[in-house]
Protein backbone atom coordinates (compact mmCIF):
# COMPACT_ATOMS: atom_id res chain seq x y z
CA UNK A 1 0.00 0.00 0.00
CA UNK A 2 1.21 3.17 -0.68
CA UNK A 3 0.34 6.45 0.17
CA UNK A 4 0.73 10.26 -0.58
CA UNK A 5 0.46 12.83 1.67
CA UNK A 6 0.78 16.94 1.00
CA UNK A 7 3.00 18.96 3.06
CA UNK A 8 0.21 20.32 4.77
CA UNK A 9 -1.36 17.03 5.63
CA UNK A 10 1.76 15.76 7.19
CA UNK A 11 2.60 18.74 9.24
CA UNK A 12 -1.38 18.58 10.57
CA UNK A 13 -0.14 14.83 11.36
CA UNK A 14 3.02 15.95 13.05
CA UNK A 15 0.81 18.72 15.50
CA UNK A 16 -1.99 15.91 15.97
CA UNK A 17 0.42 13.20 17.32
CA UNK A 18 2.90 15.92 19.01
CA UNK A 19 1.37 14.87 22.34
CA UNK A 20 0.48 11.81 21.96
CA UNK A 21 2.72 8.64 22.91
CA UNK A 22 5.54 6.93 20.55
CA UNK A 23 3.42 3.84 20.64
CA UNK A 24 0.25 5.20 19.19
CA UNK A 25 2.29 6.82 16.13
CA UNK A 26 3.64 3.27 15.24
CA UNK A 27 0.79 2.12 15.49
CA UNK A 28 -0.86 4.71 12.68
CA UNK A 29 2.02 4.33 10.61
CA UNK A 30 2.79 0.82 10.31
CA UNK A 31 -1.54 0.82 9.59
CA UNK A 32 -1.01 3.13 7.07
CA UNK A 33 2.11 2.34 5.12
CA UNK A 34 1.91 -1.49 5.48
CA UNK A 35 5.10 -3.21 3.98
CA UNK A 36 6.14 0.36 2.71
CA UNK A 37 7.28 1.68 5.97
CA UNK A 38 10.57 0.20 7.21
CA UNK A 39 12.56 1.88 10.57
CA UNK A 40 16.67 2.16 10.19
CA UNK A 41 18.40 0.54 13.45
CA UNK A 42 22.10 1.28 14.85
CA UNK A 43 20.87 -0.84 17.55
CA UNK A 44 21.72 2.25 19.65
CA UNK A 45 18.95 3.06 23.19
CA UNK A 46 16.86 4.79 21.04
CA UNK A 47 16.61 1.85 18.14
CA UNK A 48 16.07 -1.03 20.17
CA UNK A 49 13.11 1.08 22.08
CA UNK A 50 11.62 1.00 18.34
CA UNK A 51 12.36 -2.91 17.95
CA UNK A 52 10.37 -3.85 21.29
CA UNK A 53 7.66 -1.17 20.70
CA UNK A 54 7.43 -2.34 16.81
CA UNK A 55 7.48 -5.93 18.08
CA UNK A 56 4.44 -5.58 20.26
CA UNK A 57 2.86 -2.99 17.59
CA UNK A 58 3.43 -4.60 14.12
CA UNK A 59 6.19 -7.33 14.13
CA UNK A 60 6.12 -7.93 10.58
CA UNK A 61 7.97 -4.00 9.78
CA UNK A 62 11.21 -4.73 8.00
CA UNK A 63 13.89 -3.44 10.17
CA UNK A 64 17.49 -2.44 8.18
CA UNK A 65 20.92 -1.30 9.56
CA UNK A 66 23.31 0.10 7.19
CA UNK A 67 26.54 -2.56 7.57
CA UNK A 68 29.94 -0.25 7.04
CA UNK A 69 31.99 -3.29 7.70
CA UNK A 70 33.60 -0.91 10.54
CA UNK A 71 31.14 -1.53 13.29
CA UNK A 72 32.23 -2.79 17.17
CA UNK A 73 32.07 -6.03 17.97
CA UNK A 74 29.43 -5.29 20.77
CA UNK A 75 27.71 -3.73 17.83
CA UNK A 76 27.80 -7.38 15.91
CA UNK A 77 27.02 -9.31 18.89
CA UNK A 78 24.16 -6.95 19.88
CA UNK A 79 22.01 -7.39 16.26
CA UNK A 80 22.70 -11.27 16.48
CA UNK A 81 21.08 -11.41 20.42
CA UNK A 82 18.41 -9.07 19.61
CA UNK A 83 17.11 -11.11 15.89
CA UNK A 84 17.41 -13.92 18.12
CA UNK A 85 15.53 -12.76 21.31
CA UNK A 86 12.74 -11.77 18.94
CA UNK A 87 13.20 -14.55 16.01
CA UNK A 88 13.77 -11.91 13.41
CA UNK A 89 16.05 -11.29 10.34
CA UNK A 90 16.99 -8.08 10.01
CA UNK A 91 17.94 -6.39 6.29
CA UNK A 92 21.76 -6.25 6.04
CA UNK A 93 22.68 -3.50 3.64
CA UNK A 94 26.28 -3.25 2.42
CA UNK A 95 28.19 -0.18 1.01
CA UNK A 96 29.07 -1.25 -2.60
CA UNK A 97 32.27 -1.23 -2.46
CA UNK A 98 33.88 -3.30 0.27
CA UNK A 99 36.91 -1.40 2.43
CA UNK A 100 39.96 -2.99 0.67
CA UNK A 101 38.26 -1.54 -2.55
CA UNK A 102 37.82 1.47 -0.76
CA UNK A 103 41.34 1.69 -0.07
CA UNK A 104 42.82 0.76 -3.59
CA UNK A 105 40.13 3.63 -4.68
CA UNK A 106 40.97 6.51 -2.12
CA UNK A 107 43.97 5.31 0.18
CA UNK A 108 44.24 3.62 3.41
CA UNK A 109 41.77 4.85 6.38
CA UNK A 110 39.71 6.76 4.42
CA UNK A 111 37.75 7.60 7.81
CA UNK A 112 40.82 9.38 9.22
CA UNK A 113 41.60 11.53 6.12
CA UNK A 114 38.06 12.18 4.62
CA UNK A 115 35.59 10.99 7.09
CA UNK A 116 32.78 12.67 4.91
CA UNK A 117 33.81 10.58 1.95
CA UNK A 118 33.73 7.29 4.08
CA UNK A 119 30.49 8.42 5.17
CA UNK A 120 29.08 9.16 1.98
CA UNK A 121 30.29 5.92 0.05
CA UNK A 122 28.95 3.77 3.73
CA UNK A 123 26.56 4.80 4.73
CA UNK A 124 24.68 7.60 2.56
CA UNK A 125 24.98 5.83 -0.55
CA UNK A 126 23.30 2.95 1.04
CA UNK A 127 20.84 4.33 2.84
CA UNK A 128 19.35 6.11 -0.75
CA UNK A 129 19.19 2.45 -2.07
CA UNK A 130 17.11 0.46 0.72
CA UNK A 131 15.18 3.77 1.18
CA UNK A 132 14.49 3.99 -2.30
CA UNK A 133 11.95 1.07 -1.92
CA UNK A 134 9.71 2.54 0.36
CA UNK A 135 7.45 5.42 0.92
CA UNK A 136 8.07 5.80 4.73
CA UNK A 137 11.18 5.17 6.81
CA UNK A 138 11.17 5.40 10.97
CA UNK A 139 14.25 6.51 12.96
CA UNK A 140 15.46 6.91 16.18
CA UNK A 141 16.09 10.35 16.18
CA UNK A 142 15.63 13.25 19.19
CA UNK A 143 15.58 16.57 19.13
CA UNK A 144 17.74 17.05 22.31
CA UNK A 145 20.60 14.80 20.68
CA UNK A 146 21.59 17.91 19.12
CA UNK A 147 21.06 21.23 17.77
CA UNK A 148 20.80 19.80 13.94
CA UNK A 149 17.76 17.88 15.78
CA UNK A 150 16.57 20.31 17.55
CA UNK A 151 13.28 20.96 15.30
CA UNK A 152 12.70 17.38 14.43
CA UNK A 153 9.13 16.53 13.74
CA UNK A 154 7.34 13.52 14.73
CA UNK A 155 6.13 13.65 11.05
CA UNK A 156 7.79 15.24 8.14
CA UNK A 157 8.66 15.15 4.59
CA UNK A 158 12.37 14.00 4.06
CA UNK A 159 13.57 16.10 1.01
CA UNK A 160 17.21 14.63 0.85
CA UNK A 161 15.58 10.88 0.11
CA UNK A 162 12.21 11.65 -0.78
CA UNK A 163 9.91 9.58 1.56
CA UNK A 164 7.88 10.29 4.75
CA UNK A 165 9.93 10.07 7.67
CA UNK A 166 8.41 9.49 11.43
CA UNK A 167 10.54 10.20 14.37
CA UNK A 168 8.38 8.98 17.24
CA UNK A 169 11.02 9.74 20.24
CA UNK A 170 11.29 13.22 18.15
CA UNK A 171 10.07 14.71 22.25
CA UNK A 172 11.84 11.78 24.52
CA UNK A 173 14.73 12.75 26.72
CA UNK A 174 17.64 10.24 26.83
CA UNK A 175 15.90 9.61 30.38
CA UNK A 176 12.58 8.71 28.70
CA UNK A 177 14.46 6.10 26.42
CA UNK A 178 16.11 4.36 29.12
CA UNK A 179 13.31 4.22 31.72
CA UNK A 180 11.55 2.35 28.74
CA UNK A 181 14.83 -0.19 28.55
CA UNK A 182 14.97 -0.40 31.97
CA UNK A 183 11.26 -0.92 32.06
CA UNK A 184 10.73 -3.65 29.14
CA UNK A 185 13.75 -5.33 29.89
CA UNK A 186 14.78 -4.19 26.33
CA UNK A 187 18.76 -5.34 24.64
CA UNK A 188 20.94 -3.18 24.38
CA UNK A 189 24.82 -2.53 23.26
CA UNK A 190 26.50 -2.88 25.72
CA UNK A 191 29.09 -0.37 24.88
CA UNK A 192 26.50 2.26 26.55
CA UNK A 193 27.55 0.71 29.84
CA UNK A 194 30.95 2.29 29.27
CA UNK A 195 30.29 5.79 28.30
CA UNK A 196 29.53 5.47 24.80
CA UNK A 197 26.06 7.48 24.66
CA UNK A 198 25.62 7.55 20.72
CA UNK A 199 27.45 4.63 18.98
CA UNK A 200 28.56 4.94 15.52
CA UNK A 201 31.62 2.73 13.64
CA UNK A 202 34.45 1.70 15.63
CA UNK A 203 37.06 4.12 14.06
CA UNK A 204 35.03 7.12 14.36
CA UNK A 205 33.34 6.71 17.73
CA UNK A 206 34.95 7.23 21.05
CA UNK A 207 33.73 7.11 24.94
CA UNK A 208 31.75 10.76 26.18
CA UNK A 209 32.87 11.60 29.56
CA UNK A 210 30.81 13.16 32.36
CA UNK A 211 29.64 16.49 31.54
CA UNK A 212 30.48 15.92 27.90
CA UNK A 213 27.90 16.11 24.86
CA UNK A 214 26.34 12.85 24.41
CA UNK A 215 27.29 13.35 20.42
CA UNK A 216 31.01 14.68 21.27
CA UNK A 217 32.21 11.22 20.75
CA UNK A 218 31.46 11.12 17.01
CA UNK A 219 34.08 12.07 14.64
CA UNK A 220 35.57 13.58 17.36
CA UNK A 221 38.28 16.22 16.22
CA UNK A 222 36.79 16.51 13.00
CA UNK A 223 33.98 20.10 12.58
CA UNK A 224 31.44 17.12 11.77
CA UNK A 225 28.57 16.33 13.52
CA UNK A 226 26.50 14.23 11.67
CA UNK A 227 26.98 12.14 8.74
CA UNK A 228 24.37 12.74 6.45
CA UNK A 229 21.74 10.28 7.22
CA UNK A 230 19.35 13.29 8.08
CA UNK A 231 19.87 16.76 6.94
S1 LIG B 1 24.10 9.31 12.75
O1 LIG B 1 23.52 9.95 11.54
O2 LIG B 1 24.82 10.22 13.62
O3 LIG B 1 24.84 8.08 12.46
P1 LIG B 1 22.67 8.38 15.01
O4 LIG B 1 23.71 7.40 15.36
O5 LIG B 1 22.46 9.55 15.92
O6 LIG B 1 22.82 8.91 13.51
O7 LIG B 1 21.31 7.64 14.79
C1 LIG B 1 20.14 8.36 14.48
C2 LIG B 1 19.21 7.45 13.72
O8 LIG B 1 19.73 7.21 12.41
C3 LIG B 1 19.04 6.09 14.35
O9 LIG B 1 18.05 6.13 15.35
C4 LIG B 1 18.64 5.26 13.14
O10 LIG B 1 17.27 5.44 12.86
C5 LIG B 1 19.47 5.88 12.02
N1 LIG B 1 20.78 5.21 11.86
C6 LIG B 1 21.99 5.62 12.29
N2 LIG B 1 22.95 4.74 11.96
C7 LIG B 1 22.34 3.74 11.29
C8 LIG B 1 22.76 2.52 10.69
N3 LIG B 1 24.03 2.14 10.71
N4 LIG B 1 21.84 1.75 10.09
C9 LIG B 1 20.54 2.12 10.05
N5 LIG B 1 20.08 3.24 10.60
C10 LIG B 1 20.95 4.04 11.22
Amino acid sequence: MSMEYSLPELEDLAAKFEEEQPEKLLAWATAQFGNDIVLASSFGAEDVVLIDMLQKIAPGTPVFYLDTNKHFTETYETIERIEKHYQASFIRILPQITLEEQANLYGDELWKSNPTSCCNLRKVEPLTRILGEYTAWITGIRRDQAPTRAHTKKVEWDSKFNLVKFNPLAAWTNDDVWAYIREHQVIYNPLHDQYYSSIGCEVCTRQVLPGEDPRAGRWSGFEKTECGLHK
